[in-house]
């Protein structure tokens, strides 16, 4: 089968440029930053990043970090919260360890230079869909994830320690025989097609993101392919969760616009939903109305929107001061401003889109993958934290915890230094195709279009069944190719990942938080109160 390749392209680590460290970090979001600077302590660190700094879904990231910040707010309630909107599968150790972690990872932020914003000479908090207590803390208003990324990036580029390689993507990660990783191969973006380079690592760690460009319509950034797993798909790492992908409720819907993120922070603080009738609907489909869990909301918008045959709804902020608006969100108003959409009169067109990736790479409370010497943290990988429902701004914090945990986990392994690195010589050939070449800009389209239409809020086995048998399909002719540049390696990895996300969800005979099957509307304890993981045959 020409999916189950190991690497994507030919290698022959002789003639091939070489760098060596003692950890490697791929990707730059808060999980990859925080990894960096924790093993740094003992270790040189390299981390690579496929486009520049600022392309990051923690860049972007509005509404908050949730945390335990306030007198009256408990962790028995942030923990419950996650577990009731996790519906049944969050691992409760994970839950218990990463709400634990907070505030003190939290105050460390705040003396590494990242202002939050401030009540008093206290961190304000805000509220969120599923939480009980206002504990989302916000930076800048809506930009929280820059704030916190520019500290984090501030801080690691005062270490000697590590070194930042932006541009660079990352194509395989290499193993050896004992089910090791020791490394990656990649290629900088500065260089001519098919120069690509090696770096021998004693330790990775994963932290490449999510994966919403999977689909035609998503709140990530262009980054956001899904590379991290599919790299480790092919190395055999044991994926999980794959069928859990939390929608965003409201992201802007204007025609040419990209869909933006309108922070659930608004709705937070009292925003309401109309559908294009004028009318609020959301009480009619639970009873916290706006501030239902994610995957509830994005349900009901869904359905007003077949109801009323609209292509979307409408959040109403009209009643907001506006110049209090313009300051706690900034970001929202300008863009609105930008579209002519003055948030004092007019209504803010919005519908769902894809937004989180919940499964990803399994790994345990040390941030270890399957894989010796690899470990996830972040979007990437799938701690069970959040079960089959993200409650909101929980991902920052599972970030930053996962990420100090994964950079502990570096140093506190006997191999740390690079000096332990047994390196075989790699020459892998893959056989020449002949098939003609290929446009992979139509083939991603098509292919995002049909994650939308089949793999979206609702699924049912036909669609499930057909996504499959076209993305096989697809695949006969991408998968057998060699490509000299990310846009064709990023092709194949989506390809990679859509099909394990369809064979996951296909699966999955039940509903469960994000994963909502028509066919099977029920929850089904009985068979389904566990993972489904995949990994390949190696
Ligand atoms: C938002 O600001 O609504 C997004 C926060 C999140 O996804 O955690």
């Amino acid at each position: 089968m020409p999916d189950f390749r190991r690497y994507l392209v030919n290698i022959d680590s002789i003639s091939t440029h070489q760098l060596f460290t003692d950890c490697l970090v791929i990707g730059a979001g808060i999980a990859g930053l925080r990894a960096a600077i924790e093993a740094a302590k003992h270790c040189n660190v390299i981390i690579v990043c496929k486009g520049s700094l600022e392309d990051s879904n923690t860049w972007k990231a509005q509404g908050g970090i949730a945390s335990v910040l306030n007198k009256t707010d408990t962790f028995e309630s942030h923990i419950t919260d996650t577990l009731n909107t996790g519906c049944g599968l969050c691992d409760q150790g994970i839950v218990d360890l990463v709400v634990r972690q907070g505030p003190e990872l939290m105050e460390q932020l705040l003396s590494w230079g990242t202002e939050f914003d401030q009540i008093d000479g206290h961190i304000a908090t805000t509220l969120e869909g599923g939480h009980t207590h206002p504990r989302v803390a916000h930076a800048h208003g809506d930009e929280t994830g820059r704030i916190i990324a520019e500290a984090l990036i501030k801080k690691a580029r005062q270490n000697p320690n590590i070194k930042m390689v932006e541009n660079f993507y990352t194509i395989d990660l290499l193993t050896n025989d004992d089910n090791e990783c020791i490394g990656i191969i990649g290629h900088d973006k500065h260089s001519p097609p098919g120069t690509d380079q090696i770096i021998w690592a004693a330790n990775t760690i994963l932290a490449t993101g999510g994966a919403g460009q999977l689909y035609r319509e998503t709140t990530n950034p262009e980054v956001a392919t899904g590379d991290g797993i599919a790299m480790a798909y092919r190395a055999g790492a044991v994926l999980q969760d794959l069928e859990f992908l939390q929608f965003h409720p409201t992201t802007l819907y204007v025609a040419g616009a990209s869909r933006a993120l309108i922070t659930e922070t608004l709705r937070g603080e009292g925003a309401v939903l109309l559908d294009n009738k004028g009318r609020r609907f959301m009480k009619e489909y639970h009873e916290s109305a706006e501030l239902a869990p994610r995957d509830i909301v994005s349900r009901a918008i869904l359905a007003q929107m077949l109801k009323n045959k609209s292509t979307h709804v409408y959040l109403d902020v009209r009643h907001f001061d506006k110049e209090y608006f313009a300051k706690r969100f900034p970001h929202i108003f300008e863009l609105c401003e930008s579209f002519d959409i003055d948030v004092s009169r007019d209504l803010i067109p919005v519908r769902p889109s894809a937004h989180y990736m919940i499964g990803g790479v399994k790994t345990d409370a040390s941030a270890k993958t399957s894989i010796e010497n690899l470990y996830a943290c972040g979007e990437v990988a799938s701690t069970g934290l959040h079960g089959a429902n993200r409650l909101g701004s929980n991902s920052l914090l599972e970030g930053l915890v996962f990420g100090k945990t994964a950079g502990q986990s570096v140093y506190q392994h006997k191999k740390a230094s690079v000096a332990h690195i047994k390196h075989p010589l790699i020459k892998y050939q893959i056989p020449h195709s002949d098939r003609s070449l290929l446009d992979t800009a139509d083939i991603r389209n098509s292919l995002r279009a049909l994650m939308w239409r089949n793999m979206g809020i609702t699924r049912k086995a036909r669609p499930l069944a057909e996504t499959q048998e076209i993305i096989r399909f697809w695949q006969r002719y991408v998968m057998d190719k060699v490509f000299d540049g990310p846009a064709g390696w990023e092709c194949q990895n989506m390809l990679t990942v859509c099909l394990l996300m369809a064979q996951s969800a296909q699966m999955r005979q039940e509903s469960r938080g994000v994963h909502f099957r028509s066919d099977f509307p029920d929850t089904d304890d009985e068979h389904f109160k566990k993972r489904i993981e995949i990994s390949k045959e190696l």
